[in-house]
């Protein structure tokens, strides 16, 4: 008689955005008359930049000739791509990270879930309170986590560091030290950012204990202002302490076409054994690879004519985060974020919690955004948005929550 994992057993509920979905779902049709605007899960709405396109159909003819077919990709992904974001994302910016340290994937998501798997079954997570649901859930897949306090929204053997507004939404050292800490800034959901010298605190208190930060880049496109690092690489010894993940989901819209990244330094050791070998023995067992045409588009966003582009898509969402920042902060809501992120974390209204204020604001504005509390118990109180919708969305769903609380 089989078994089922009963560390999948312990997961709370469905996955956050899975719940949204089926509120709004059941919301939908419940009311067909009623033109209902997401801007909950963080999904792009702008079609891929012409640079991007463009090398999709090149290679797609490639595809479809013998002599310049392509089967298997190689594990860590083509050099094509390993060799462009080497030189983009990490030499232009003064960081010393080589072509093959870095692992082609079908995206930040996965990478994120997956990659604890390379440390051992005790190790001990921190992770930012409020935080994406992956870092936790997959470590309570792999029965790391402890028990879970339902009512406190806790798990026994999770290190969790509060950010809260008193903090600026930005973690504290914490007082018991964990084997692991993930880190992601700009940050989701809070849309609050780590100055250079405040992420040089955390490699050097992960150099010293001894602990791995796993730091999810995904937003770094959406920085604007000055002296907020693009990369950990960025700081001095993080070759010996950290990994970082890195998608091409948020910055040139590949949401539906999947590609991302993981840089694995060689430098980053235990005792002998290099985490590297780890994942790359991994990737060659469980992985096959982005497809080829995939990572030709990947390729074509380093170009001239592809940066261009996805800078200007990144500023049209970027526009749409000042429109619902100033949009609420006019109708008295208290806002953060959306300055380098493309999130925007404000206060719910009239002490509401955030599940009561996302089904208020469904039913009176027919607006979806995320409740706080989904990614933690410091989220509670709060609810995000996200720049991600078209325009007329964006501005339609605003005038419809002035309407209502102004
Ligand atoms: C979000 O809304 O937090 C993101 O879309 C989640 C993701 O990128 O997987």
């Amino acid at each position: 008689m089989f078994r089922l994992n009963q560390d999948y057993l312990k997961l709370p509920g469905s996955y956050l955005f899975s719940t949204i979905g089926k509120k709004a779902g059941a919301y939908r049709a419940a009311h067909p008359d009623r033109t209902v605007i997401s801007l909950g899960i963080g999904d792009v709405t702008q079609p891929l930049v012409p640079a991007v396109i463009d090398a999709l159909h090149r290679a797609v003819d490639e595809m479809g000739h013998a002599e310049t077919f392509r089967g298997y990709a190689p594990d860590l992904g083509y050099a094509f791509l390993r060799d462009v974001i080497a030189g983009w994302d990490y030499r232009k910016r003064g960081c010393e990270i080589a072509p093959d340290e870095i692992f082609i994937s079908d995206g930040a998501k996965g990478d994120s879930a997956n990659i604890q798997e390379l440390f051992s079954a005790d190790a001990q997570i921190a992770v930012c309170d409020p935080v994406y649901p992956v870092y936790v859930d997959s470590n309570v897949m792999a029965g790391r986590t402890g028990t879970y306090d339902a009512e406190k929204g806790t798990w026994s053997r999770v290190i969790y560091m509060p950010c809260t507004e008193e903090n600026g939404f930005c973690p504290e050292l914490p007082e018991k030290e964990p084997d692991l800490i993930y880190l992601c800034f700009p940050n989701n959901p809070t849309g609050s950012a780590l100055t250079k010298d405040q992420l040089q605190v955390w490699v050097d208190y992960a150099n010293r204990i001894g602990a791995v930060i796993i730091y999810d880049a995904a937003y770094e496109a959406y920085i604007c202002e000055e002296n907020i690092p693009h990369s950990i690489y960025e700081c001095e010894g993080a070759r010996t302490c950290a990994i970082e993940l890195r998608s091409f989901s948020k910055n040139a819209g590949f949401t539906g076409t999947r590609l991302g990244f993981v840089v694995i330094p060689k430098d980053l050791k235990s005792g002998d054994v290099m985490v590297h070998s780890l994942w790359a023995r991994r990737h060659g067992t469980k992985y096959n690879g982005a497809p080829y045409i995939v990572q030709r588009a990947g390729e074509a966003v380093y170009t001239q004519q592809g940066q261009e582009q996805i800078r200007a898509q990144v500023a049209f969402y970027m526009e749409n985060a000042r429109i619902i920042r100033e949009s609420l902060k006019k109708t008295g809501f208290t806002v953060y974020g959306g300055v380098n992120a493309p999130y925007i974390w404000m206060k719910t209204p009239d002490g509401l919690s955030s599940w009561e204020f996302f089904d208020r604001l469904l039913e009176d504005a027919n607006v979806i955004g995320t409740p706080g509390s989904g990614f933690g118990p410091s989220g509670e109180g709060y609810f995000r948005l996200t720049a991600f919708g078209s325009r007329d969305n964006t501005i339609e769903a605003l005038d419809r929550i002035r309407r209502f609380y102004e």
